[in-house]
C-alpha cells in the first residue's frame, strides 16, 4: 500500500502498532544503488552495514536484479513438491564450489542452524546406533539465531534470560582454547559448530591452529564439524568460503544471509555420506529454497567467482582495515582495539559504541554497533578505496565529538 506519511509519521506509526523489539535508528530508507542508501526525505548515505551482511553486492546490482526479476515474472513460488531450475542451479553451483557434494535449502540462519542440529543428531545415530549421541559443543559469543535450537547453541547468556530453559544438549566453549574444547567432549558428543569468524559476538575470529586442531579433534572423536558462516561466508573474509582461509574443511558448511540476493535463503552444504542420515520426510519447509531467491543466489555465486573479484575483496579489505588501525591510532583515548578480516571489521570503542552509531548516521554513514561498544562495519564486497576514506573521514569526525563531549 502507497503511503504518504512524513518520516516522523512513520516512526510515530511504528511506535503505536509494533511491539517493541529493536532500538531502530531514526531514519525510513526509500532506496539504495550500490553502497548508496536515500531517506525518505532525499538525504544520502554511504552504507558500511549492507543490512546485517545480506547485501554483498551492494543494492541493486544489475545482473542480480535481472535474475531476479526474470524468475519474479515466470513465478513467484510454487513448492518444495515439484522441481525448481533456479533451486536446482544453485544447489549445483554450490557443490562445484565448495567440498560439498549434497546442498538442502530453508530459509533463514537459524532455520539452517534447526537442520544442521538435527542432521548431526540423526547422522551420529546412523553411525552409532547402540549410543544415544546428542550433544553439540558450541563456543561462547558465537550467534546462531533466534529459533530455540540455534539460541540454545548461542552461548550467549543475555539471549536465554527469561526464556529458559534452554534446549539440553549445548556445550559452550571459549573460541581459541583448544584444552577447554577437548575437554568437554563426552561419550555424547554428536557434533562441533563454530562460527569461524564471530559477528553479531563483536569480530573475533578462531586462529588457523585452533581451526585445525578442532578438525583433528572431531576427526579422531568421529564427531561432526559445522561451520556456520551464515555471516562470514560468501566472499565476506575476502575468500568464498571462510574455511578456506583457515585450510580447514567442515563437514557442514552453513550458508545465509547474502545467499538470497536480499530475500531469504539459507543453505546447508555437506558430504553425501554424511547427507544420507537424512531421509525422505526429515525436512521440510513452505519457502525454503525459493526460486526467486535462488536466482539471486546464482548471480551472487556468478559474481562471487568471477576472475579478479575476490582478489579485489582482499585488497580494499586490507586497505579499509589499516585505515581503521590508522584511525584507531590517533584515538587512543577511545579504542581499544581494530580487528577483523576481508569486509568483516570491528572497532572496540571504550564507551560510546551506540551514540557513535547515532552521530555517523547524522553525518551519512550507516554503521552497527555490537556486543556493547564494537563498531561493526560490514560494508557491500563492491566498496571502492575512496569510499573506504569517506567513511574513514566521517568515522574521524565521530571520534573527534565524542573526545569533545568527555
Ligand atoms: C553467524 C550467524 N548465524 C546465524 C544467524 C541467524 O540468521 P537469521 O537472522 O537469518 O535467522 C546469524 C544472524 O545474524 C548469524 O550472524
Amino acid at each position: 500500500m502507497e503511503t504518504k506519511l512524513s518520516t516522523t509519521e512513520i516512526i510515530e506509526t511504528e511506535a503505536k502498532y509494533f511491539a517493541k523489539t529493536f532500538n531502530r535508528q531514526p531514519v525510513v530508507w526509500e532506496r539504495g544503488t550500490g553502497s548508496r542508501l536515500w531517506d525518505k526525505d532525499g538525504k544520502e548515505y554511504l552504507d558500511f552495514f549492507s543490512g546485517h551482511a545480506v547485501m554483498n553486492l551492494g543494492y541493486g546490482h544489475p545482473k542480480q536484479q535481472a535474475a531476479m526479476q526474470a524468475q519474479l515474472e515466470k513465478c513467484a513460488h510454487t513448492g518444495n513438491l515439484y522441481y525448481l531450475e533456479s533451486q536446482v542451479a544453485l544447489a549445483k553451483a554450490l557443490v562445484e564450489k565448495s567440498f560439498g557434494d549434497k546442498v538442502l535449502f530453508s530459509n533463514s540462519g537459524a532455520e539452517i542452524v534447526e537442520l544442521a542440529i538435527k542432521l548431526a543428531r540423526k547422522w551420529a545415530r546412523k553411525e552409532r546406533p547402540q549410543e544415544n549421541q546428542y550433544e553439540i559443543i558450541t563456543f561462547r559469543d558465537a550467534f546462531h539465531g533466534r529459533t530455540y535450537g540455534a539460541l540454545s547453541a548461542t552461548g550467549q547468556d543475555k539471549y536465554h534470560q527469561g526464556i529458559d530453559p534452554m534446549l539440553p544438549g549445548f556445550k559452550h566453549v571459549t573460541l581459541n582454547n583448544f584444552a577447554g574444547t577437548a575437554s568437554a567432549i563426552t561419550n555424547k558428543t554428536c557434533a562441533i559448530m563454530i562460527e569461524p569468524v564471530q559477528g553479531e559476538g563483536g569480530i573475533h575470529q578462531g586462529t588457523k591452529k585452533f581451526m585445525q586442531d578442532l578438525r583433528d579433534l572431531c576427526d579422531r572423536n568421529k564427531l561432526l564439524l559445522i561451520f556456520d558462516e551464515i555471516q562470514c561466508g560468501l566472499g565476506r573474509t575476502g575468500c568464498l568460503h571462510a574455511y578456506e582461509h583457515f585450510e580447514v574443511v567442515p563437514d557442514v558448511l552453513l550458508l545465509g544471509k547474502p545467499l538470497g540476493g536480499g530475500l531469504p535463503l539459507s543453505a546447508l552444504v555437506t558430504r553425501g555420506d554424511v547427507a544420507v542420515a537424512l531421509a525422505v520426510g526429515d525436512h521440510g519447509s513452505t519457502f525454503g529454497g525459493n526460486p526467486v531467491a535462488a536466482a539471486g543466489g546464482n548471480a551472487l555465486l556468478t559474481e562471487l567467482t568471477a576472475t579478479g573479484f575476490l582478489d579485489k575483496v582482499k585488497t580494499t579489505g586490507v586497505y579499509l582495515g589499516g585505515q581503521l588501525r590508522q584511525l584507531a591510532g590517533e584515538f587512543k583515548q577511545l579504542v581499544i582495539e581494530v580487528r577483523g578480516i576481508g569486509m568483516m571489521w570491528g572497532m572496540e570503542l571504550k564507551d560510546h559504541g551506540p551514540s557513535a552509531v547515532r552521530n555517523a548516521l547524522e553525518q551519512g554513514l550507516v554503521i552497527n554497533c555490537t556486543a556493547d561498544n564494537v563498531l561493526r562495519f560490514l560494508p557491500a564486497l563492491t566498496i571502492t578505496a575512496q569510499e573506504v576514506d569517506y567513511a574513514v573521514l566521517i568515522m574521524r569526525k565521530v571520534l573527534q565529538a565524542i573526545l569533545k563531549e568527555q
